[in-house]
């Protein structure tokens, strides 16, 4: 009995295509549909891929029955595709921001929640070995209490002026560098700090897009005394590739860390996890799980491979799932409503 993992993929662009080569080297997986709305990617498809293809989605439902769908169309589709997904029992990995609104993230998610369907969002900073470390420091109170933190993210997705054609160029259908990368520096903070209470001093800034911002600065703060600020700017050319960067400072030391290494301060040295007093390093290539197969980061490819365990294996918890979705988008939709009360100033 042939017992792979049945998938499709809806919406085959950049990150379609990123996911599609990594499941594939999966050996309990199979990939047998594939949906995209673009004729010039269905006849590249036809042509060199063995998968059924589609050019609208809703038929793909309709006609076949796949265990599991990655959705990576632009996100303002997500919800309308992760809905049919549900009604359909089929386990959903949705690409962030998940969807558009929070009210939208929070129903899917009760969709969700009390079903066996395995659901996870694309925070795939959750999956870097250097942001686990981290994490691992920060709730074992290696650096003592938390007090304050700075999330940061960067591009060069936009480098000049944008003509407003594409999705990424409208906050309706998810794009803005809001959706697009703060909200891989928000779910950062959700991850190692815990969802704030409170948001205030929002800016958007436009610097080459007319119709969405390019960067936004925002401070968060919490309950408990932590505050943090989080700056992000998708229209930075001293960045090649995406970069995040926290920095997390507490009583008992420091911690400044990227995708790709950790320098971490400590007030006093620190036996148990073997820290000197002074700057400890770690860098990815000292810390990481290695993966069987490498695309863009060892992170892409062990989120993909961690959602296909945890269909295999009820009992593993999903590390990414609908209801930290909903979380971000939670946060997002203060930011752009604080965003709205500083903008009468
Ligand atoms: N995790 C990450 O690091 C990361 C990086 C980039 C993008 N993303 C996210 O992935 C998603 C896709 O982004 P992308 O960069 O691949 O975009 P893209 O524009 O390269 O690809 C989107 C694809 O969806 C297709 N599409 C559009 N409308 C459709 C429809 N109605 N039915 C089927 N297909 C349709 C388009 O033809 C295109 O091929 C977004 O949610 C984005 O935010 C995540």
């Amino acid at each position: 009995m042939n017992n792979n993992i049945r998938f499709a993929i809806i919406g085959f662009g950049r990150m379609g295509i990123t996911h599609y080569s990594i499941i594939n080297s999966h050996p309990n997986v199979e990939i047998e549909s594939v949906a995209d709305s673009s004729a010039i990617i269905l006849t590249m498809m036809k042509k060199y891929l063995p998968v059924k293809t589609y050019k609208d989605y809703n038929e793909l439902f309709e006609t076949s029955k796949p265990d599991a769908v990655l959705v990576c169309t632009p996100p303002h589709l997500h919800y309308d595709v992760i809905e049919k997904a549900a009604q359909k029992r089929i386990h959903v990995f949705a690409e962030k921001p998940f969807t558009t609104k929070y009210e939208d993230a929070s129903r899917l998610n009760n969709l969700f929640k009390d079903s066996d369907l395995i659901n996870q969002v694309g925070y795939v900073n959750r999956f870097n070995d250097v942001f686990v470390k981290t994490k691992e420091f920060v709730e074992k109170g290696v650096i003592g209490k938390v007090i304050r933190f700075k999330s940061e993210m960067f591009s060069c997705t936009i480098t000049k002026s944008d003509d407003g054609s594409g999705w990424r160029a409208s906050r309706e259908s998810g794009g803005g560098a809001v959706f697009e990368i703060a909200s891989h520096a928000i779910d950062l903070v959700n991850f190692l700090i815990g969802k704030p209470d409170r948001i205030t001093g929002s800016s958007l800034t436009h610097i080459y897009s007319k119709t969405v911002e390019d960067a936004m600065s925002t401070t968060l703060l919490y309950e408990n005394g932590i505050s943090g600020t989080i700056y992000i700017n998708w229209s930075d050319p001293s960045y090649r590739k995406p970069t995040n960067k926290i920095e997390i400072f507490g009583d008992g030391g420091r911690i400044m860390a990227d995708q790709h290494s950790l320098k971490i301060y400590m007030n006093k040295a620190n036996k148990e996890f073997q820290l000197r007093e002074g700057w400890n390093t770690f860098y990815i290539t000292d810390i990481f799980n290695s993966v069987p197969f490498y695309v863009r980061g060892n992170e892409f490819t062990s989120q993909l491979y961690h959602f296909i365990e945890c269909i295999q294996d009820k009992t593993v918890s999903n590390r990414c799932s609908f209801n930290d979705g909903a979380n971000t988008l939670e946060v997002i939709d203060k930011i752009f409503s604080d965003y709205e009360l500083n903008a009468k100033f």
